[in-house]
Protein backbone atom coordinates (compact mmCIF):
# COMPACT_ATOMS: atom_id res chain seq x y z
CA UNK A 1 0.00 0.00 0.00
CA UNK A 2 1.42 3.22 -0.68
CA UNK A 3 2.10 6.04 1.68
CA UNK A 4 -0.94 7.26 3.74
CA UNK A 5 -1.59 10.69 3.65
CA UNK A 6 -3.77 13.35 4.54
CA UNK A 7 -6.09 15.28 2.27
CA UNK A 8 -4.98 19.06 3.99
CA UNK A 9 -1.43 18.01 2.54
CA UNK A 10 -2.16 16.09 -0.29
CA UNK A 11 -0.43 19.52 -2.59
CA UNK A 12 2.74 17.88 -1.07
CA UNK A 13 2.46 14.64 -3.17
CA UNK A 14 1.45 15.70 -6.74
CA UNK A 15 2.71 13.06 -8.84
CA UNK A 16 2.94 10.49 -6.18
CA UNK A 17 0.41 7.48 -5.36
CA UNK A 18 -0.96 8.14 -2.12
CA UNK A 19 -3.04 6.34 0.20
CA UNK A 20 -6.39 8.09 1.51
CA UNK A 21 -8.40 7.00 4.81
CA UNK A 22 -11.75 8.54 5.76
CA UNK A 23 -15.60 8.47 4.64
CA UNK A 24 -17.31 8.90 1.76
CA UNK A 25 -18.84 12.66 1.62
CA UNK A 26 -20.57 12.39 -1.59
CA UNK A 27 -20.51 10.31 -5.08
CA UNK A 28 -21.55 9.98 -8.66
CA UNK A 29 -20.99 8.20 -11.88
CA UNK A 30 -21.14 8.53 -15.75
CA UNK A 31 -20.96 4.06 -16.49
CA UNK A 32 -17.36 3.84 -17.30
CA UNK A 33 -16.26 6.59 -14.48
CA UNK A 34 -16.85 6.68 -10.74
CA UNK A 35 -16.53 9.84 -8.69
CA UNK A 36 -15.77 9.91 -5.49
CA UNK A 37 -15.79 12.62 -3.07
CA UNK A 38 -13.79 11.31 0.06
CA UNK A 39 -12.87 13.14 3.53
CA UNK A 40 -10.83 12.72 5.92
CA UNK A 41 -11.09 15.45 8.51
CA UNK A 42 -8.59 17.81 7.29
CA UNK A 43 -9.95 17.66 4.55
CA UNK A 44 -11.75 16.43 0.84
CA UNK A 45 -10.76 15.33 -2.56
CA UNK A 46 -12.40 13.86 -5.10
CA UNK A 47 -11.44 10.43 -6.50
CA UNK A 48 -11.63 9.33 -9.76
CA UNK A 49 -12.50 5.67 -10.76
CA UNK A 50 -11.38 4.71 -14.26
CA UNK A 51 -13.53 0.90 -14.85
CA UNK A 52 -10.40 0.11 -17.44
CA UNK A 53 -7.75 0.98 -14.91
CA UNK A 54 -9.10 -0.15 -11.86
CA UNK A 55 -9.39 -3.76 -10.36
CA UNK A 56 -12.59 -5.61 -10.69
CA UNK A 57 -12.83 -5.61 -6.59
CA UNK A 58 -12.62 -1.91 -6.46
CA UNK A 59 -14.96 -1.03 -8.76
CA UNK A 60 -17.23 -2.66 -7.58
CA UNK A 61 -16.58 -1.30 -3.72
CA UNK A 62 -16.89 2.26 -5.59
CA UNK A 63 -20.08 1.58 -7.13
CA UNK A 64 -22.02 -0.23 -3.70
CA UNK A 65 -20.25 2.94 -1.57
CA UNK A 66 -22.86 4.77 0.55
CA UNK A 67 -22.88 7.93 2.32
CA UNK A 68 -20.49 8.30 4.97
CA UNK A 69 -19.15 4.74 4.59
CA UNK A 70 -15.68 3.80 5.74
CA UNK A 71 -13.11 4.09 3.12
CA UNK A 72 -9.37 3.73 2.57
CA UNK A 73 -8.40 5.07 -1.75
CA UNK A 74 -5.20 4.40 -3.41
CA UNK A 75 -4.06 6.22 -5.92
CA UNK A 76 -2.22 8.81 -8.04
CA UNK A 77 -2.25 12.79 -7.31
CA UNK A 78 -3.26 15.24 -9.78
CA UNK A 79 -3.03 19.00 -9.89
CA UNK A 80 -6.77 19.66 -11.36
CA UNK A 81 -7.84 23.38 -11.11
CA UNK A 82 -11.48 22.17 -11.84
CA UNK A 83 -11.54 19.55 -8.66
CA UNK A 84 -12.62 21.07 -5.47
CA UNK A 85 -10.21 21.79 -3.61
CA UNK A 86 -7.66 21.91 -7.02
CA UNK A 87 -6.31 18.49 -6.68
CA UNK A 88 -7.47 14.89 -7.67
CA UNK A 89 -6.87 11.43 -6.62
CA UNK A 90 -6.73 8.72 -10.07
CA UNK A 91 -7.80 5.69 -7.72
CA UNK A 92 -6.21 2.47 -8.60
CA UNK A 93 -7.23 0.96 -5.85
CA UNK A 94 -10.82 1.44 -3.28
CA UNK A 95 -11.56 -0.67 -0.45
CA UNK A 96 -14.53 -0.47 1.94
CA UNK A 97 -13.99 -0.35 5.60
CA UNK A 98 -17.77 -0.53 6.96
CA UNK A 99 -20.47 0.10 4.14
CA UNK A 100 -22.71 2.67 6.35
CA UNK A 101 -26.61 2.10 6.40
CA UNK A 102 -29.03 4.94 4.85
CA UNK A 103 -27.41 7.90 6.29
CA UNK A 104 -29.98 10.21 8.55
CA UNK A 105 -28.70 13.48 7.15
CA UNK A 106 -29.14 13.37 3.74
CA UNK A 107 -26.92 15.60 1.44
CA UNK A 108 -30.40 18.00 1.43
CA UNK A 109 -31.22 20.93 4.08
CA UNK A 110 -32.41 19.51 7.96
CA UNK A 111 -34.79 21.38 9.98
CA UNK A 112 -32.49 22.61 13.20
CA UNK A 113 -34.34 20.02 15.60
CA UNK A 114 -33.50 16.97 13.67
CA UNK A 115 -29.68 18.23 13.16
CA UNK A 116 -29.04 19.04 16.90
CA UNK A 117 -30.37 15.53 17.52
CA UNK A 118 -28.23 14.26 15.07
CA UNK A 119 -25.32 16.64 16.49
CA UNK A 120 -22.96 13.39 16.52
CA UNK A 121 -23.27 13.19 12.65
CA UNK A 122 -23.93 17.03 12.18
CA UNK A 123 -20.63 17.57 12.57
CA UNK A 124 -19.02 15.91 10.09
CA UNK A 125 -21.16 18.10 7.85
CA UNK A 126 -18.38 21.16 5.95
CA UNK A 127 -20.33 23.88 7.95
CA UNK A 128 -19.82 22.33 11.02
CA UNK A 129 -16.50 21.21 10.26
CA UNK A 130 -15.26 24.41 9.21
CA UNK A 131 -16.86 26.28 12.66
CA UNK A 132 -15.05 23.91 14.68
CA UNK A 133 -11.65 24.41 13.28
CA UNK A 134 -12.62 28.52 12.94
CA UNK A 135 -13.20 27.35 17.29
CA UNK A 136 -9.80 25.96 17.63
CA UNK A 137 -8.10 28.87 16.07
CA UNK A 138 -9.90 31.41 18.25
CA UNK A 139 -8.97 29.24 21.39
CA UNK A 140 -5.05 28.78 19.79
CA UNK A 141 -5.11 32.56 19.45
CA UNK A 142 -6.09 33.59 22.87
CA UNK A 143 -3.60 31.10 24.27
CA UNK A 144 -0.91 32.19 21.93
CA UNK A 145 -1.43 36.18 22.75
CA UNK A 146 -2.04 35.51 26.61
CA UNK A 147 1.45 33.75 26.83
CA UNK A 148 3.60 36.16 25.00
CA UNK A 149 2.22 39.04 26.62
CA UNK A 150 3.15 37.28 30.29
CA UNK A 151 0.15 35.95 31.49
CA UNK A 152 0.69 32.68 33.34
CA UNK A 153 -2.49 30.05 32.73
CA UNK A 154 -3.63 29.31 36.42
CA UNK A 155 -6.48 26.93 36.30
CA UNK A 156 -9.48 27.21 38.45
CA UNK A 157 -12.17 24.93 40.44
CA UNK A 158 -14.94 23.72 38.52
CA UNK A 159 -16.70 22.34 42.01
CA UNK A 160 -17.12 25.81 44.29
CA UNK A 161 -18.58 26.95 47.48
CA UNK A 162 -20.03 30.04 46.86
CA UNK A 163 -21.66 32.24 43.65
CA UNK A 164 -19.48 34.48 41.65
CA UNK A 165 -22.16 36.13 39.02
CA UNK A 166 -25.20 36.13 40.91
CA UNK A 167 -27.47 33.17 42.87
CA UNK A 168 -29.99 33.05 40.59
CA UNK A 169 -28.26 31.02 37.57
CA UNK A 170 -26.34 28.69 40.12
CA UNK A 171 -26.33 24.74 39.20
CA UNK A 172 -26.06 23.28 42.66
CA UNK A 173 -24.58 20.02 43.61
CA UNK A 174 -23.97 17.82 46.63
CA UNK A 175 -20.69 18.06 48.02
CA UNK A 176 -20.11 15.50 50.95
CA UNK A 177 -23.48 17.03 52.64
CA UNK A 178 -22.27 20.09 52.24
CA UNK A 179 -23.80 22.22 49.24
CA UNK A 180 -21.35 22.94 45.65
CA UNK A 181 -22.06 24.84 42.53
CA UNK A 182 -20.83 24.32 39.72
CA UNK A 183 -18.06 27.09 38.94
CA UNK A 184 -19.90 30.80 36.86
CA UNK A 185 -16.05 32.16 36.66
CA UNK A 186 -12.95 31.75 38.02
CA UNK A 187 -12.44 35.08 38.77
CA UNK A 188 -12.49 35.36 42.16
CA UNK A 189 -9.63 32.56 42.60
CA UNK A 190 -7.61 34.51 40.30
CA UNK A 191 -8.47 37.62 42.36
CA UNK A 192 -6.11 35.41 44.34
CA UNK A 193 -3.63 33.79 42.17
CA UNK A 194 -2.01 37.52 40.80
CA UNK A 195 -1.21 37.87 44.10
CA UNK A 196 1.33 34.86 43.59
CA UNK A 197 1.96 35.78 39.85
CA UNK A 198 0.70 39.09 38.74
CA UNK A 199 -0.56 38.22 35.28
CA UNK A 200 -3.00 34.95 34.91
CA UNK A 201 -5.66 33.95 32.94
CA UNK A 202 -7.93 30.83 33.45
CA UNK A 203 -9.91 29.21 30.59
CA UNK A 204 -12.42 26.75 31.24
CA UNK A 205 -15.92 25.66 31.00
CA UNK A 206 -18.61 27.45 33.16
CA UNK A 207 -22.00 26.98 33.96
CA UNK A 208 -25.33 28.83 34.29
CA UNK A 209 -28.49 27.40 34.56
CA UNK A 210 -30.38 30.74 32.63
CA UNK A 211 -33.82 29.93 32.30
CA UNK A 212 -33.72 32.00 28.76
CA UNK A 213 -34.01 30.51 25.61
CA UNK A 214 -31.72 32.90 23.75
CA UNK A 215 -29.12 32.68 20.09
CA UNK A 216 -26.71 33.96 22.70
CA UNK A 217 -26.60 31.53 25.77
CA UNK A 218 -25.64 28.54 26.46
CA UNK A 219 -26.29 26.26 30.01
CA UNK A 220 -22.68 25.51 29.58
CA UNK A 221 -20.13 27.75 27.95
CA UNK A 222 -16.33 28.21 27.67
CA UNK A 223 -14.72 31.78 29.00
CA UNK A 224 -11.15 32.69 29.21
CA UNK A 225 -10.42 35.52 32.40
CA UNK A 226 -7.32 37.12 31.94
CA UNK A 227 -6.67 39.07 35.63
CA UNK A 228 -3.60 41.46 36.33
CA UNK A 229 -2.29 42.84 38.88
CA UNK A 230 -1.63 47.05 39.09
CA UNK A 231 -3.82 47.49 35.99
CA UNK A 232 -7.07 49.92 36.11
CA UNK A 233 -9.83 49.97 34.02
CA UNK A 234 -8.05 51.64 31.06
CA UNK A 235 -4.90 49.44 31.26
CA UNK A 236 -7.80 46.50 31.18
CA UNK A 237 -9.42 47.85 28.17
CA UNK A 238 -6.42 48.21 26.44
CA UNK A 239 -5.26 44.54 26.82
CA UNK A 240 -9.09 43.49 25.65
CA UNK A 241 -8.63 45.26 22.41
CA UNK A 242 -5.36 44.23 21.49
CA UNK A 243 -6.88 40.25 22.67
CA UNK A 244 -9.47 40.54 20.26
CA UNK A 245 -8.04 42.43 17.30
CA UNK A 246 -5.14 39.42 17.66
CA UNK A 247 -8.02 37.08 17.28
CA UNK A 248 -9.77 38.10 14.33
CA UNK A 249 -6.97 38.92 12.53
CA UNK A 250 -5.53 35.36 13.31
CA UNK A 251 -8.97 33.93 11.97
CA UNK A 252 -8.57 36.07 9.10
CA UNK A 253 -5.31 35.24 7.73
CA UNK A 254 -5.33 31.33 8.89
CA UNK A 255 -9.27 30.12 8.29
CA UNK A 256 -9.87 31.31 5.02
CA UNK A 257 -11.08 28.31 3.55
CA UNK A 258 -13.19 28.13 6.49
CA UNK A 259 -14.75 31.43 6.49
CA UNK A 260 -15.13 30.74 2.72
CA UNK A 261 -17.30 27.05 3.28
CA UNK A 262 -19.27 29.97 5.82
CA UNK A 263 -20.06 32.30 3.57
CA UNK A 264 -18.34 34.60 5.97
CA UNK A 265 -17.96 38.43 4.73
CA UNK A 266 -14.25 38.59 5.64
CA UNK A 267 -13.85 42.09 5.44
CA UNK A 268 -16.06 42.62 8.36
CA UNK A 269 -13.53 40.73 10.34
CA UNK A 270 -10.50 42.77 8.73
CA UNK A 271 -11.90 46.04 10.24
CA UNK A 272 -11.65 44.46 13.51
CA UNK A 273 -8.39 46.53 14.74
CA UNK A 274 -7.28 48.60 17.98
CA UNK A 275 -8.33 51.03 18.59
CA UNK A 276 -12.17 50.39 19.36
CA UNK A 277 -14.06 53.10 20.53
CA UNK A 278 -14.95 53.54 24.43
CA UNK A 279 -18.42 55.20 25.63
CA UNK A 280 -19.95 55.28 28.67
CA UNK A 281 -22.86 53.64 29.70
CA UNK A 282 -24.92 57.41 30.05
CA UNK A 283 -23.77 57.84 26.13
CA UNK A 284 -25.05 54.47 25.26
CA UNK A 285 -28.03 55.64 27.07
CA UNK A 286 -28.41 58.59 24.35
CA UNK A 287 -27.68 56.09 21.45
CA UNK A 288 -30.54 53.94 22.30
CA UNK A 289 -33.03 56.72 22.91
CA UNK A 290 -32.45 58.26 19.63
CA UNK A 291 -32.65 54.75 18.48
CA UNK A 292 -36.24 54.51 19.57
CA UNK A 293 -35.31 52.10 22.18
CA UNK A 294 -35.50 53.95 25.63
CA UNK A 295 -34.14 52.93 28.81
CA UNK A 296 -34.16 54.10 32.49
CA UNK A 297 -31.20 55.24 33.88
CA UNK A 298 -30.17 51.89 35.79
CA UNK A 299 -31.71 49.58 33.53
CA UNK A 300 -29.13 46.75 31.87
CA UNK A 301 -29.24 46.57 28.62
CA UNK A 302 -30.98 43.33 26.82
CA UNK A 303 -30.29 41.75 23.47
CA UNK A 304 -31.92 44.77 21.05
CA UNK A 305 -30.00 47.09 23.34
CA UNK A 306 -26.93 45.46 23.06
CA UNK A 307 -27.61 44.99 19.32
CA UNK A 308 -28.21 48.75 18.44
CA UNK A 309 -24.90 49.51 20.23
CA UNK A 310 -22.92 46.98 18.50
CA UNK A 311 -24.70 48.15 15.20
CA UNK A 312 -23.52 51.27 15.84
CA UNK A 313 -20.23 50.86 15.26
CA UNK A 314 -18.01 49.07 12.72
CA UNK A 315 -15.34 47.33 15.23
CA UNK A 316 -16.12 46.37 19.22
CA UNK A 317 -17.39 49.33 21.00
CA UNK A 318 -16.43 49.24 24.95
CA UNK A 319 -19.43 50.62 27.25
CA UNK A 320 -17.83 51.23 30.35
CA UNK A 321 -19.30 52.90 34.02
CA UNK A 322 -22.28 51.16 34.53
CA UNK A 323 -24.58 51.45 37.32
CA UNK A 324 -22.94 49.92 40.34
CA UNK A 325 -26.11 48.45 41.27
CA UNK A 326 -26.96 46.53 38.17
CA UNK A 327 -23.19 44.73 38.11
CA UNK A 328 -22.08 42.08 39.86
CA UNK A 329 -20.60 42.72 43.76
CA UNK A 330 -16.66 42.64 43.28
CA UNK A 331 -16.87 45.75 40.68
CA UNK A 332 -14.49 48.72 42.30
CA UNK A 333 -16.62 52.36 42.18
CA UNK A 334 -16.03 55.39 40.36
CA UNK A 335 -14.54 58.00 42.46
CA UNK A 336 -15.90 60.68 41.24
CA UNK A 337 -19.37 59.46 41.64
CA UNK A 338 -19.94 56.07 43.50
CA UNK A 339 -22.98 55.12 41.81
CA UNK A 340 -21.07 53.98 38.56
CA UNK A 341 -18.89 50.47 38.69
CA UNK A 342 -15.59 50.44 36.75
CA UNK A 343 -16.82 48.02 34.53
CA UNK A 344 -16.76 47.89 30.86
CA UNK A 345 -18.19 45.13 28.95
CA UNK A 346 -17.42 44.63 25.23
CA UNK A 347 -19.96 44.53 22.69
CA UNK A 348 -19.65 43.16 18.76
CA UNK A 349 -20.83 44.89 16.17
CA UNK A 350 -23.20 42.85 13.47
CA UNK A 351 -25.79 42.24 16.60
CA UNK A 352 -23.44 39.59 18.10
CA UNK A 353 -24.08 41.28 21.29
CA UNK A 354 -21.76 41.23 24.63
CA UNK A 355 -18.60 39.07 23.99
CA UNK A 356 -16.86 40.47 27.49
CA UNK A 357 -17.61 41.45 30.43
CA UNK A 358 -15.08 42.32 33.16
CA UNK A 359 -13.02 45.98 34.71
CA UNK A 360 -11.44 46.85 37.78
CA UNK A 361 -12.17 45.00 41.23
CA UNK A 362 -12.80 46.56 44.64
CA UNK A 363 -10.07 46.00 46.29
CA UNK A 364 -11.35 48.11 49.45
CA UNK A 365 -11.72 45.58 52.07
CA UNK A 366 -14.58 47.87 53.86
CA UNK A 367 -16.22 48.32 50.28
CA UNK A 368 -16.36 44.37 49.42
CA UNK A 369 -17.52 44.18 53.22
CA UNK A 370 -20.62 46.39 52.57
CA UNK A 371 -21.52 44.76 48.97
CA UNK A 372 -21.18 41.22 50.63
CA UNK A 373 -23.88 41.82 52.55
CA UNK A 374 -25.90 44.18 50.23
CA UNK A 375 -26.16 41.63 47.97
CA UNK A 376 -26.70 38.89 50.55
CA UNK A 377 -23.81 36.64 49.90
CA UNK A 378 -22.91 34.24 52.57
CA UNK A 379 -19.95 35.76 54.50
CA UNK A 380 -18.57 32.40 55.59
CA UNK A 381 -17.64 31.41 51.82
CA UNK A 382 -15.99 34.80 51.17
CA UNK A 383 -13.90 35.12 54.20
CA UNK A 384 -10.91 34.20 51.71
CA UNK A 385 -11.61 36.34 49.33
CA UNK A 386 -11.62 39.36 51.80
CA UNK A 387 -8.25 37.86 52.84
CA UNK A 388 -7.05 39.30 49.76
CA UNK A 389 -8.02 42.91 50.43
CA UNK A 390 -6.56 42.40 54.05
CA UNK A 391 -2.63 41.55 52.56
CA UNK A 392 -1.60 43.18 50.09
CA UNK A 393 -4.11 44.37 47.80
CA UNK A 394 -3.86 46.14 44.37
CA UNK A 395 -5.74 48.19 42.22
CA UNK A 396 -6.77 44.94 39.50
CA UNK A 397 -9.07 44.27 36.97
CA UNK A 398 -9.79 41.42 34.55
CA UNK A 399 -12.09 40.35 32.37
CA UNK A 400 -14.09 37.11 30.98
CA UNK A 401 -14.15 36.49 26.97
CA UNK A 402 -17.00 33.95 26.02
CA UNK A 403 -15.05 31.77 23.63
CA UNK A 404 -18.67 30.89 21.76
CA UNK A 405 -19.51 34.16 21.52
CA UNK A 406 -16.60 35.04 19.81
CA UNK A 407 -16.68 32.18 17.51
CA UNK A 408 -20.37 32.69 16.49
CA UNK A 409 -19.40 36.60 15.69
CA UNK A 410 -16.11 35.06 13.78
CA UNK A 411 -18.17 32.62 11.78
CA UNK A 412 -21.27 35.03 11.31
CA UNK A 413 -23.56 32.14 12.87
CA UNK A 414 -26.99 33.19 13.50
CA UNK A 415 -27.28 30.82 16.82
CA UNK A 416 -24.44 30.02 19.41
CA UNK A 417 -25.21 26.27 19.66
CA UNK A 418 -23.55 25.54 16.61
CA UNK A 419 -19.76 26.75 18.28
CA UNK A 420 -19.45 23.82 20.88
CA UNK A 421 -19.32 20.20 20.16
CA UNK A 422 -22.20 19.31 22.11
CA UNK A 423 -24.06 21.83 22.98
CA UNK A 424 -26.02 22.28 26.63
CA UNK A 425 -29.08 24.55 25.86
CA UNK A 426 -31.78 24.84 28.30
CA UNK A 427 -34.16 22.26 26.22
CA UNK A 428 -31.56 20.09 25.55
CA UNK A 429 -28.67 17.44 27.31
CA UNK A 430 -28.68 15.20 24.14
CA UNK A 431 -26.05 13.69 22.75
O1 LIG B 1 -20.23 39.13 31.87
P1 LIG B 1 -19.95 37.80 32.53
O2 LIG B 1 -21.02 37.18 33.33
O3 LIG B 1 -18.64 38.07 33.40
C1 LIG B 1 -18.06 37.21 34.27
O4 LIG B 1 -18.36 36.07 34.44
C2 LIG B 1 -16.85 37.79 34.94
N1 LIG B 1 -16.65 37.08 36.20
C3 LIG B 1 -15.67 37.66 34.02
C4 LIG B 1 -14.43 38.25 34.59
O5 LIG B 1 -14.38 39.44 34.77
N2 LIG B 1 -13.43 37.44 34.83
O6 LIG B 1 -19.50 36.76 31.44
C5 LIG B 1 -18.40 37.03 30.60
C6 LIG B 1 -18.68 36.61 29.19
C7 LIG B 1 -19.84 37.34 28.52
O7 LIG B 1 -19.46 38.58 28.02
C8 LIG B 1 -20.22 36.37 27.43
O8 LIG B 1 -19.34 36.47 26.33
C9 LIG B 1 -19.99 35.04 28.09
O9 LIG B 1 -19.08 35.24 29.13
N3 LIG B 1 -21.24 34.48 28.63
C10 LIG B 1 -21.95 33.51 28.02
N4 LIG B 1 -21.77 32.87 26.86
C11 LIG B 1 -22.68 31.93 26.51
N5 LIG B 1 -23.74 31.59 27.26
C12 LIG B 1 -23.95 32.20 28.45
N6 LIG B 1 -24.99 31.84 29.20
C13 LIG B 1 -23.04 33.23 28.87
N7 LIG B 1 -22.94 34.02 29.96
C14 LIG B 1 -21.84 34.77 29.79
MG1 LIG C 1 -21.82 40.35 31.47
Amino acid sequence: MAEHVTIGRIGEHVGQQVTIKGWLYNKRDSGRLQFLLVRDGTGTIQSVAFKKEIDPASWEAAAQVTQESSVIATGLVRADDRAPGGYELGLTAFEIVQLAGEYPIALKSHGVDFLMENRHLWLRAPSQWAVMRVRATVIRAIRDWLDDHGFLLVDTPILTPAACEGTTTLFETEYFGEKAYLSQSGQLYNEATIGAFGRVYCFGPTFRAEKSKTRRHLIEFWMVEPEMAYVDLAGCMEVEEQLVAYIAQTVVSRCRPELEILERDVAKLEAIVAPFPRISYDDALVILAEAGEPLEWGDDFGAPHETILGNHFDRPVFVHRYPARSKAFYMAEDEANPELSLSVDLIAPEGYGEIIGGGQRAHDLALLERRIEEHKLPREAFEWYLDLRRYGAVPHSGFGLGIERTVSWMCGLHHIRETIPFPRTMGRIYP
